[in-house]
């Protein structure tokens, strides 16, 4: 069977996820009668410290919804230039929902300069302008390779917004990574953003299913999205028991990946050809490049005959852009597989000639 790094949302359900899936207990959701589903709400909720909580397809759908549910149409959005919520949803707040957006710069650790979101924020008192309404955070950031923002980076940044009347939501896909990072439960994490969107089906390893969680009126009106977007659920009692076991049961695990992904990085930065910086992999993705010996980074034709060879020899990587190659450890990768994982790398770079 190939390794397959490519990324975490390749896990595969466990045994007791089928077996709660098997046994639930199911209702109409749309009706608000399902009880697993609001088992699996009120759980999330508690967890992360808010009021209530929604079971959402997806977390695309997760962050759209509450999106929309904090700034209406003409409202703008501040957003981060590397997010996921920028790059990777269609722009589906703005193009559904008319919220314009504005875009900032982010680290290479996934935070804001916080002079540089003070200038884009605007109020209602210029009508050339649209007044901004909306903070969104991503953590742990993906594009910068699972990297973290603290407590005290997420404080300053919704007190920022707060100060503005403007309201926070933080992409947390991968929250649990973030807290398991910096060893805290995950509502300290959150305890100062407004609304969160969480995936079950990342590291967490459920087949489907997001989450939002924020205050009792910010969900009534993230679920009114959801039902906007057609994403509400009849029976969904079947997804929301895996979800259940996800949160009971797959959380504490995520320690393992991060130490699997550490190894990872380790290994390659051990390869000339190969242009990382381990110590900034301090969750489950790594992102890398090739380089060839005079230390300049290679392109597309070079990192997408590396993702070729490797997958010749049962070892699957995505790349995040032309240069920037990603591996992301999860629920059924071991130890042995990342070992495994650099051998066959190592023979790819061997194979290709790279000068090291
Ligand atoms: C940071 C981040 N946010 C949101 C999403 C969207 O989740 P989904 O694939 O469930 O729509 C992803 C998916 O990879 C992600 O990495």
């Amino acid at each position: 069977m190939a390794i397959d790094l490519r990324s975490d949302t390749v896990t595969l359900p466990t045994q007791a996820m089928r077996q709660a899936m098997c046994h639930a207990e199911v209702g109409d959701d749309v009706y608000g009668e399902d009880p697993t589903v609001n088992q699996l709400q009120e759980l999330a909720a508690e967890l992360l410290g808010k009021e209530a909580a929604l079971l959402v397809p997806s977390g695309s759908m997760g962050n759209t919804a509450a999106v929309m549910a904090h700034a209406g149409r003409g409202e703008a959005f501040i957003v981060g230039d590397l997010s996921h919520i920028y790059l990777n949803e269609q722009g589906s707040a703005s193009t559904i929902g008319g919220a314009p957006r504005m875009v900032v710069k982010t680290d290479a650790r996934g935070m804001f300069d916080l002079r540089e979101v003070r200038s884009v924020i605007t109020n209602d008192s210029d009508e050339h302008i649209a007044a901004s309404r909306l903070l969104c955070l991503e953590n742990t950031h993906n594009y910068c390779g699972g990297t973290v923002l603290s407590v005290e980076q997420v404080e300053v940044l919704a007190g920022l917004a707060h100060e503005h009347n403007m309201t926070v939501h933080m992409d947390g896909a991968r929250v649990f990574n973030a807290a398991t990072a910096l060893g805290i439960p995950v509502k300290e994490l959150v305890h100062s953003v407004d609304s969160v969107m969480f995936c079950l089906s990342k590291g967490l390893s459920a087949p489907v299913g997001s989450m939002v969680v924020g205050n009792r009126a910010l969900i009534k009106r993230v679920r009114r999205m959801r039902k906007l977007l057609g994403g509400g659920m009849r029976q969904a009692g079947i997804i929301a028991a895996a979800g259940l076991v996800a949160l009971q049961e797959m959380v504490e695990r995520l320690a393992e990946d991060h130490a699997n992904s550490k190894l990872l990085a380790h290994g390659l930065s051990d390869f000339p050809q190969i242009e990382i910086q381990p110590e900034r992999v301090v969750t489950n993705i790594v992102i890398f490049s090739l380089r060839n010996s005079s230390g300049q980074v290679l392109g597309r034709m070079h990192t997408g005959m590396f993702l070729r060879k490797c997958k010749e020899q049962g070892v699957l990587m995505a790349t995040i852009n032309d240069e920037k190659i990603r591996a992301v450890t999860h629920y059924g990768i071991e130890t042995r597989d990342v070992k495994t994982a650099l051998a066959a790398i190592r023979r790819v770079l061997i194979d290709m000639k790279i000068e090291a």
